[in-house]
Formats: C-alpha cells, sequence, structure tokens
C-alpha cells in the first residue's frame, strides 16, 4: 500500500491520470490485489492520496488481468462503479499457455511470465464486452490486448471501447503504426 501512496503522491501533481496496475503477471504476488476487498482500501487510498497532491481530481483507472474468471471481472466492475473511478484498462498479458502454434515444450522452456499480442485477443475483448454490459456508459473503457489492425481497433471501438490502446504491435510495426491506423479509420469513415 505504501509504495502505491508514495507513487500516487509524487506523480499525482504531473498527471493526466494514474493507473493503478495490479495485473502483471512478472511481479510475484501483484495480482492477489485484484481481490475486490484487497482493491477497495487500495483504490481509495491512492485516489484521495492523489487528488490531495494535486489539488485537482486526478482521474483513477485500474488495470486488470485477462485471466480473472467473469464473476472476478463483474466484481471489479462494480467495485469501479462504487468507488467511482474513471475508468478500467482491460488487460495486461496472461499467464495462458493456451491455442498456441509453439510445441508445448518450447513454450515451456520459456519459462513463467505474461504473453501478450495475438495469445490474449480474444479474451481481451471479451473482457472488454462484459466490462461493457456490467458498466453502460458510466466509465472509461480502455481496450489493450492483441489489437494490431485497424479493423481489430474498430473492433473494440464498436464493442464499447472509449480508447485503444497496444503495445506489442507497436512494438513489432514501429513508431508509425498509431497513425498508419488513424489514417485507415479515417478513410472508412470517410
Ligand atoms: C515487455 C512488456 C512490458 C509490459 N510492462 C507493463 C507495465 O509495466 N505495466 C502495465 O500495466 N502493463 C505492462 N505490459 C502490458 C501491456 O501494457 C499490455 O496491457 C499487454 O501487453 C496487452 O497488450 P498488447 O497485446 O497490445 O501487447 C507490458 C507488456 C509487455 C509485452
Amino acid at each position: 500500500m505504501d509504495d502505491y501512496l508514495v507513487s500516487a503522491r509524487s506523480l499525482a501533481p504531473a498527471a493526466d491520470y494514474l493507473v493503478v496496475n495490479v495485473s502483471s503477471p512478472n511481479t510475484p504476488g501483484l495480482r492477489l490485489l485484484q481481490d475486490v476487498e484487497t482493491l477497495r482500501p487500495l483504490l481509495t487510498a491512492v485516489g484521495q492520496e492523489a487528488d490531495r497532491a494535486a489539488g485537482r481530481h486526478v482521474p483513477l483507472l485500474v488495470k486488470i488481468a485477462p485471466d480473472l474468471s467473469d464473476e472476478d471481472i463483474d466484481d471489479v466492475a462494480r467495485l469501479a462503479l462504487d468507488l467511482k473511478l474513471d475508468g478500467i484498462i482491460a488487460t495486461n498479458t496472461t499467464i495462458a499457455r493456451t491455442g498456441l502454434s509453439s510445441p508445448s515444450e518450447e513454450v515451456e522452456k520459456c519459462g513463467a511470465g505474461g504473453l501478450s499480442g495475438a495469445p490474449v485477443k480474444q479474451r481481451s475483448l471479451e473482457v472488454l464486452k462484459r466490462l461493457k454490459h456490467a458498466t453502460g456508459d458510466a466509465l472509461a473503457l480502455v481496450s489493450v490486448g492483441g489489437v494490431e489492425s485497424a479493423a481489430d481497433v474498430q473492433e473494440r471501438l464498436d464493442a464499447g471501447a472509449t480508447l485503444v490502446q497496444g503495445y506489442t504491435a507497436f512494438l513489432y510495426e514501429g513508431p508509425f503504426w498509431a497513425a498508419r491506423i488513424n489514417r485507415q479509420l479515417a478513410k472508412t469513415r470517410a
């Protein structure tokens, strides 16, 4: 808790928004914080500390894992509404190893950690749809996970995303990736 408060206090005055990331599989124990009973006091304290340090409301979002059960996703959605958070970012990387084309021995050799890009695409979209159903228009929903193309972005927008992010495709396709997508989207809308 203290680490989050120190970060919130330091960053809030310069931040357009803050995200509490409780979903990285690469920090041992971090994802346990997604349990709503743990998350509630954490988000409450971070929100209060951020607003106090900045002297204004700093929008606060929470970032969740694709590996949460559907019930847990609904719980986080309810909590976000209850705490009047500004939004949810879905999703982080996955610890699942299903649907991969590489042989399982090879996958195992790579060890633990989160997978991003194509393997997380379908679940990320499912989580977005579930969050949209649970929260309506009350929150900003930021969709991330396996977004590669303009069609992917459009699919996320159609499913209720307020904003769409990409990390893996940006790494593979380079710094002009987002601009290319925006141009393609503009063309299809013209
Ligand atoms: C190398 C790497 C580092 C990441 N570091 C973070 C991080 O520090 N904080 C975070 O919230 N998400 C982190 N992520 C997760 C991404 O922001 C994103 O949620 C996830 O990769 C799914 O999107 P993508 O398929 O477009 O990569 C990281 C992902 C990768 C691949």
